[in-house]
């Protein structure tokens, strides 16, 4: 409806006089409420006035600057029903968003000055112009998105910001339910509102692995495809069919997606555990070779792959070979959680494999199938990371912990010297209840994390200086058990992202209550996304808050 009024206006009316004719000015809003919160804000005196004329001025840049300017020609678009021009330039000009190269800068910090004459971004490269121009957007008021305005006044101000951490993540597990690529480059858009960087893409499991390898077609032909799923919680079988998975080009398609809003997306491939839809495709991975089926329940499963075998590590390896094909990241998320050793005391070849590498227990034993695949990982430049069993049995210096059971995983990796993102479950599943009125809420996991425990997360908590220094970040995870729909997977998402980006980015400047009233205004572009968030910790009544699921 918008697009067909401002077609008609131009249709009639020369582009000059439409600002005058047919378009309104859309006020600035009181205050500058910015998530994460900026290291600093200076209000300043009078407005710029943001036309559709605008156009961006890019004195430097590369081909990924395009990517930052691509994200506000998309933002003008909805203002104004079309693009900012781009102008390549030398010097900055006046009436223009001008991007202006800072070298003395960090690379995710920017500088942004908004003044009547025009809006500065200084920053060192396409990063910190890619955040000042998220910034930017969260300055306009929630009125301008009606898309009705032919002037939209910025408040002057600047605006000095950086991240405190350099690794805020999310991670969206595949394995329990699939979500369509429109739906994950749906979610790296909510990513790159709240300027997290890495998206940690949970890919295989016992229940279905979802990325297809070309040399092993029947992970995708088999291990793709659950017979059933479970009903309630656990209790039954639905007796339907369920699968889906990326195939390599789909990947390639979602990684750029990702790098466009300069998010690095972080494969996981899960080893030794979580591994049964890989055993069904494949029964000579497991340590008695039994044909299985793609596994039917949640929960923790004994069926793992056989470390015993040298064809495990071939495999493995064959298959991390596609994905570090598909994905530049310097990390590959190795898995390691919840890998019960009970079949491995029974195998010949594990126990053979013990004796052989002098291994005192089965817990060694993971050690020696993490190190063995890290060492793959690195003779290739990657990194690995683990969850926080990996310290088990013995953990290289090199390998990175994602601390999952509590805090005391991530502290005591610190202090062993190991790099550790927390991603605690106290603080930070996203699975879990956001109120303690679990009956008026979808089915969850259980738990209770509202929006308040996930903000009070200390990464830094009992840690001395020294150890600071090994702490990379935060994530937060969604497990999608119970999450089968992408409506759903918004709603327990946000706001609870809204507040690990702000432990991530504004880590020593964060205040809970300064964060709730600043929610108000990123929630009215959650609304305008049409994002399903959760408002039990605005105080909105439940009904708003239902969503639909199985
Ligand atoms: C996990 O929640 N099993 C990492
Ligand atoms: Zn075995």
């Amino acid at each position: 409806m918008i697009k067909i009024k401002r077609i008609f206006c131009f249709g009639l009316i020369s582009a000059a006089m439409v600002a005058v004719s047919c378009g309104k000015t859309v006020p600035a809003e009181q205050s500058i409420d910015i998530v994460p919160l900026p290291a600093s804000v200076t209000a300043a005196n009078g407005k710029f006035m943001l036309k559709a004329a605008t156009p961006v001025v890019q004195t430097f840049g590369d081909e990924r600057m395009a990517y930052a300017v691509n994200f506000w020609s998309g933002v003008t678009e909805e203002l104004f029903g079309r693009a900012a021009e781009t102008v390549y330039a030398e010097a900055p000009q006046k009436s223009a968003i001008n991007i202006m190269q800072d070298e003395s800068l960090a690379e995710e910090q920017y500088r942004l000055k908004v003044g009547a004459s025009g809006i500065e971004i200084a920053a060192k490269g396409p990063e910190g112009v890619f955040y000042a121009f998220q910034t930017l957007r969260q300055m306009l008021p929630a009125a301008a998105f009606a898309g009705d305005g032919a002037r939209i006044e910025i408040p002057a101000c600047e605006i000095n910001d950086k991240p405190y951490f350099a690794y805020r993540g999310f991670m969206f597990d595949m394995g329990r339910h699939i979500f369509s690529v429109d739906e994950v480059k749906d979610m790296l858009d909510i990513l790159a509102m709240h300027k997290i960087n890495k998206f940690h893409w949970h890919l295989t499991e016992d229940q279905g692995w979802r990325i297809e390898i070309k040399k092993y077609p029947r992970l995708t032909e088999v291990g793709s495809i659950r017979k059933s799923s479970p009903t309630g919680r656990n209790q039954g079988q639905d007796g339907k069919p369920y699968g889906g998975f990326f195939t390599q080009d789909e990947v390639r398609d979602i990684v750029q997606y990702a790098a466009e809003r300069f998010i690095t997306v972080i494969p996981e491939i899960e080893i030794p555990g979580h591994s049964v839809a890989a055993l069904a495709a494949y029964p000579a991975l497991g340590c008695t070779g039994e044909q299985y089926e793609v596994a039917t329940w949640w929960g923790v499963d004994e069926r793992v792959i056989c470390p015993g075998k040298e064809g495990s590590f071939t495999f493995l390896e064959d298959v991390l070979t596609e994905v570090m094909d598909l994905f530049p990241s310097e990390y590959i998320h190795i898995g390691g959680d919840e890998c019960p050793k009970t079949m491995w005391k029974k195998c010949p070849d594990c126990q053979k494999r013990i004796r052989k590498e002098g291994l005192k227990n089965e817990a060694e034993l993971q050690a020696y199938v993490t190190k063995r695949v890290e060492k793959f990982l690195n003779d290739h430049g990657r990194k690995i990371i683990g969850w926080d069993e990996i310290l088990e049995g013995g953990v290289t210096q090199s390998a990175t912990v994602m601390a999952w059971r509590g805090p005391s995983y991530g502290i005591q990796a610190a202090k062993l010297g190991n790099h550790v993102i927390m991603s605690p479950n106290s603080n930070c599943y996203l699975d879990y209840y956001q109120t303690r009125d679990v009956e008026n809420e979808p089915l969850a996991i259980g738990g209770y994390l509202p929006l308040e425990t996930t903000y009070a997360l200390d990464p830094y908590n009992q840690l001395n200086d020294e150890e600071r220094k090994f702490i990379l970040g935060v994530q937060g995870n969604l497990w999608t058990e119970y999450i089968d729909n992408y409506e759903y997977a918004q709603y327990m998402t946000l706001p609870r992202l809204s507040a690990i980006a702000e432990v991530g980015w504004s880590y020593d400047r964060k205040d809970y209550d300064s964060f709730l009233k600043r929610m108000n205004h990123i929630t009215q572009l959650f609304n305008h996304y049409g994002y399903n968030y959760c408002k039990h910790a605005f105080g909105t009544a439940d009904a708003d808050n239902n969503v639909q699921t199985k």
